[in-house]
């Protein structure tokens, strides 16, 4: 799938698909390319680019709240994760943070216990190019917990997420890192008790609040709009 643009219009479209809209039909060539230009039977000209993590966020379908970019960021800082690693991923939701992990090289294993959100996720990551690196399983990630280890990264977007934790010891390789995404403080504090007493150090929480900037003629600031709390971020590693 690429992204055709045109001004502020952006759509997702396949090679050979056929796509109408009041700028007119587009009939995408079945070799079209990143940095083509195609246009509509009207003229409308839109230009052929290829997904990045931002247009993931906008574009795959949603399912289980997705992780904002901003968020990913921090995790993809604070644990490490690299290309060649390996890493365990629930839920899964949307797809959203497996799928940047996948397309920075790693190999990901992670957890939907929605059948139809998991079926949702696959066709998610065949459409952001990282199928063959992210395998999504559908199932209760604790019911697995015996069969996984050695992971260098875990990250979890769970309510039970503090059962994961308790299970690290095994999970992850020694020097691997945990991230812990919850959106309620109350599920965080269980989340850094159950890494205290399995003994992982370096813990941390963030409360993940930025502010976006606006510019205007009248002067800049902080906007007093969107989103500024997203949730908070729980970090810990495996001595
Ligand atoms: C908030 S979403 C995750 C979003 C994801 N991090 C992303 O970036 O798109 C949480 C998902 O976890 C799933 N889930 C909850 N508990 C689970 C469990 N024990 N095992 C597997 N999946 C679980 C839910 O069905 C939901 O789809």
């Amino acid at each position: 799938m690429y992204l055709f643009v045109h001004e502020d219009r952006e759509y997702l479209l396949a090679p050979g698909e056929r796509f109408e809209s009041d700028l007119g039909i587009l009939e995408v060539p079945e070799d079209v390319a990143p940095g083509d230009v195609v246009e509509t039977h009207l003229g409308t000209a839109f230009t052929v680019r290829r997904l990045r993590g931002p247009d993931l966020f906008a574009h795959l379908e949603r399912t289980g709240a997705p992780m904002m970019p901003r968020d990913v960021g921090l995790v993809v800082g604070k644990t490490g994760v690299a290309a060649g690693d390996r890493v365990l991923d629930a839920g899964t939701g949307t797809g959203i943070l497996s799928a940047y992990m996948g397309r920075m090289g790693t190999e990901v294993v992670t957890y939907e216990i929605d059948p139809d959100f998991a079926d949702v996720a696959r066709n998610n990551m065949e459409t952001a190019g990282v199928a063959n690196s992210v395998e999504v399983r559908t199932g209760d990630v604790t019911d697995d917990l015996d069969e996984l280890s050695g992971f260098d990264v875990v990250t979890l977007d769970t309510e039970d997420a503090p059962a994961v934790v308790e299970r690290t010891p095994t999970l992850l390789s020694r020097g691997g890192s945990l991230a812990v995404y919850s959106p309620f403080v109350e599920n965080t504090r269980e989340v850094v008790a159950a890494a205290r007493e399995v003994g992982l150090y370096g813990i941390e929480t963030l409360d993940t609040i930025q502010r976006e900037m606006d510019f205007d003629d009248r002067g800049s600031r902080p906007s007093t709009g969107g989103v500024g709390h997203t949730g908070y971020l729980t970090f810990a590693r495996r001595p």
